[in-house]
């Protein structure tokens, strides 16, 4: 399973580079303004840095909802550099922008999915990567996890190439689910990912190990 981080913080970015675990990076409108980027060359900026720092798929979102402009929009992302995976909202306009990047080589993360069908869409259209958001489901007392595995289950059944990339994740539970059931990828806030360290038991033994240490010190 792939560990994506999903912030456009470089510090945070940088902090999950160091732990050496980091397959790539996913980013959205709403995490780049959090940073305070503002206007596009600010934006194609902030991509290239974070492109310096991982050597993994990096999600940029287009914020254009019509064909052209998401077609505009992510080729202008996708030249970027070659780890850009140009993100792209499911929408009508949307699959069709997938499968012209499809065509002619781009990779795609299909954005903001809460359904099977929009799934089976967008695997028909030939996104690389698909992302139901688990946290947004679970908010109106849906399953979250749920979707992961019918999801999983249909791309098996047809053995579709696109990738499951469980996203919105919310707590390091939600993770070690998403493995169970056999998501490709999981983009997390890093605070997720270090909440998988922590056990009583090791923290507990690591403090009696390192006093006993100290009895053998001369
Ligand atoms: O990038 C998509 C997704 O991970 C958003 O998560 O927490 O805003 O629902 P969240």
């Amino acid at each position: 399973m792939k560990f994506f981080v999903d912030t456009a913080n470089l510090d945070q970015i940088q902090e999950a580079q160091d732990l050496g675990i980091l397959d790539g990076v996913t980013t959205n409108p709403s995490l780049m303004a959090k940073e305070g980027i503002k206007g596009k060359n600010a934006v194609l900026s902030h991509y290239r840095k974070i492109c310096d720092l991982v050597d993994g798929d990096i999600s940029a979102e287009v914020i254009s909802t019509d064909f052209e402009g998401i077609i505009r929009e992510g080729e202008e992302l996708a030249d970027l550099h070659e780890n850009i995976v140009v993100k792209v909202p499911m929408i009508k306009d949307g699959i069709k922008a997938i499968r012209y990047f499809s065509d002619k080589g781009i990779r795609t993360n299909c954005t903001l999915v809460f359904s099977a069908g929009q799934a089976l869409l967008a695997a028909k259209a030939g996104a690389t990567y698909l992302s139901p958001f688990i946290g947004r489901v679970d908010d109106i007392s849906w399953n979250g996890l749920q979707l992961i595995e019918q999801i999983v289950e249909i791309y098996g059944n047809y053995a579709f190439e696109t990738q499951v990339l469980a996203a919105s994740i919310r707590n390091p539970l939600h993770i070690t689910a998403c493995a169970e059931i056999g998501a490709d990828v999981v983009t997390c806030p890093l605070k997720s990912i270090l909440a998988l360290l922590n056990h009583p038991l090791t923290d507990n033994g690591l403090a009696k190990f390192l006093a006993d240490a100290k009895k053998m010190e001369e």
